[in-house]
């Protein structure tokens, strides 16, 4: 049985790619590689845990040695990269954890690849899922496109961008086979509660402050997490060589507009008078280096590839507050321990 190693499935977007595959391609063996971090759950992946196709390892991607014998045992044909530290603020305060598993833990899979296939490179693949930040931040006007320069400005994007340099200098110098997408803010069911959005369902939930950076001014284009799962196997599949693509809700919004939208959608939901949740929004200590705005061309993606957003910003926001609303005992796991040490240190 042919197999692809996915890193970080147990994370949010991991968890909807692995979903994805293992459901789209039942005679390919998908291997789930993840440390189980404070990220990592596998409560995202109960539906398909019991698939024949699919397998659980738990391993760190910073450990050169498990990670070779990961990949000589079990002999890879394709790499779908995503395993990462993910979240800005967490990178402000602990740069190193960011340089230690986004830059090293990806060449760690990069070195093992290249010694597995050997310069043997037909019908083989590694693609590394990059994020938009690398390329800094726009003006109210323009967008990123495949050929933007990199100007990373978070210890977090830093570290992305290091990786994707990586990843190409990998194909430059060995003719690895890779393949980047560079995608923009994703939201959706399984969201990790210290992002926007999911932060906020879970504040309104329980009556807190919803916290706003600065003016709330700031600028991202969000995209329902499946649509970027369904972009990833596009790409794996028939993207080019080498090739990078930027993948994009065409869905720009202001935070302050979009925290409004939750509320209103969240008033409705939860059958409170119109206008209850938006007294919970609060403006709080701006993030340091806040990126303006974001926003992607996904052009290229969507003339070579065929690859466009299937739900609108409305409906995508809609199914992801249902799907809080319907696993309550979801958001209860992630938010107790840890993370409340996270946001009293974070908010406080
Ligand atoms: P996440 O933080 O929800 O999940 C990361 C996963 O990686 C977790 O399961 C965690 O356990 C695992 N992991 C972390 N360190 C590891 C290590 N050393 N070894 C093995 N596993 C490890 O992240 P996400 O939001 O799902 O993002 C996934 C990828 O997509 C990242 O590479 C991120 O940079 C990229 N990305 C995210 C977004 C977004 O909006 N969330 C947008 C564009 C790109
Ligand atoms: O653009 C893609 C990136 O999107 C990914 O690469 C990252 O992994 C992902 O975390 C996300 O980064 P952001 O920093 O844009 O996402 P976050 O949800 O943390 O913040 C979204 C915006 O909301 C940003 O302008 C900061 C602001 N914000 C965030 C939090 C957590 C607030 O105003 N208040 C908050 O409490």
């Amino acid at each position: 049985m042919k197999s692809i190693l996915i890193t970080g499935g147990a994370g949010f977007i991991g968890s909807h790619v692995i979903r994805e595959f293992v459901n789209k391609y039942p005679e390919v063996k998908i291997i789930n590689i993840d440390a189980l971090t404070y990220a990592g759950n596998l409560e995202n992946l109960t539906d398909v845990e019991g698939s024949k196709n699919y397998k659980f390892i738990k391993a760190d991607i910073t450990d050169a040695k498990v990670i070779f014998e990961i990949f000589e045992e079990h002999q890879p044909e394709g790499i779908i990269h995503l395993a990462a530290e993910s979240h800005v603020d967490r990178s402000i305060t602990n740069p190193l954890d960011f340089v230690i598993t986004n830059v090293i833990g990806t060449v760690n899979l990069l070195n093992a690849a290249n010694h597995i296939w050997k310069g043997k490179y037909e019908g083989k693949r590694f693609h590394h899922v990059s994020t938009d930040e690398v390329y800094g931040a726009l003006g109210d006007t323009g967008f990123f496109t495949e050929e933007t320069s990199y100007d990373p400005h978070s210890p977090y994007s830093a570290s992305k961008a290091s990786s994707d340099h990586f990843v190409r200098a990998y194909h430059d110098t060995y003719g690895l086979p890779v393949v980047i997408t560079n995608c923009s803010n994703n939201y959706g069911p399984n969201h990790f509660p210290e992002k926007l959005i999911p932060l906020c369902i879970h504040n309104i939930l329980n009556n807190k402050p919803l916290p706003i950076y600065g003016n709330g001014k700031y600028t991202r284009d969000w995209l329902y997490v499946i649509d970027h799962a369904k972009a990833i196997d596009l790409v794996f599949h028939e993207g080019k060589d080498g090739g990078s693509y930027n993948v994009g809700g065409f869905n720009e919004w202001q935070n302050i507009d979009l925290v409004k939208e939750l509320c209103s959608q969240m008033d409705e939901k939860l059958k409170r008078p119109s206008g209850t949740c938006e007294q919970l929004i609060t403006y709080v200590k701006d993030r340091p280096g806040h990126d303006l705005r974001y926003a992607i061309d996904a052009n290229k993606i969507n003339q070579e590839l065929g690859w466009k957003p299937s739900v609108t910003f409305e409906e995508g926001l809609s199914k992801t507050i249902d799907w809080f609303l319907d696993n309550k005992g979801w958001l209860e796991n992630v938010t107790s321990g840890e993370y409340q040490k996270y946001y009293s240190t974070q908010y406080n």
